[in-house]
């Protein structure tokens, strides 16, 4: 049992990640099993307004699959924004108020607050889930599990398509 987290949550979440292994089976294309991952959680969490998938390429995130509407930031070098600081600290980055991180680079108006983790494969940066939600400080610790068990179901598969 996730600890700070409701049973119901802690349920919510166990069925979410179950949805997603189904969708990154051995035999499924990794594009749409990246825009499946992408559509599930935006439509599993209410809070998850803007759901993304950025890809590194070279020095660059390469906004892929999202859910949400359209962002500027389709290209984001790495140490530029909280997704290319993310990318730079090989660590989840969570902004509870995304007006006061001078870092943040706006996608909505309406955004408040944002969550981004990597997606890793032997120390190396593959990609980011990036999320960002209209309420402020929407994402918990309940929510940076659930992400980072994600980002670890996804790196094998997207390494495998890129080798
Ligand atoms: N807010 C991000 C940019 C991406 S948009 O939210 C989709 C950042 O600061 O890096």
């Amino acid at each position: 049992m996730t600890r700070g987290a409701s049973g119901e949550t802690t349920l919510r979440h166990a069925q979410i990640l179950k949805d997603i292994d189904t969708l990154l089976s051995p035999e499924a294309d990794c594009s749409r099993a990246m825009e499946g991952v992408v559509r599930t959680l935006q439509a599993a969490v209410p809070d998850y307004t803007w759901v993304g998938i950025y890809l590194l390429q070279g020095n660059e995130l390469v906004l892929g699959p999202f859910v949400g509407k359209p962002s500027p930031h389709t290209h984001i070098p790495v140490g530029r924004g909280i997704c290319g600081a993310a990318a730079a600290e090989k660590a989840t980055i969570v902004v509870d108020d995304v007006r006061a991180d001078p870092r943040y680079l706006a996608c909505s108006v309406e955004t408040r607050s944002e969550i981004v983790v990597p997606i890793m494969s032997g120390g190396k940066v593959l990609g980011e889930i990036d999320i960002d939600s209209d309420r402020v400080a929407a994402f918990g610790q309940d929510d940076r599990e659930l992400l980072e068990a994600v980002a670890a179901r996804l790196a094998p598969k997207i390494q495998s398509a890129r080798s």
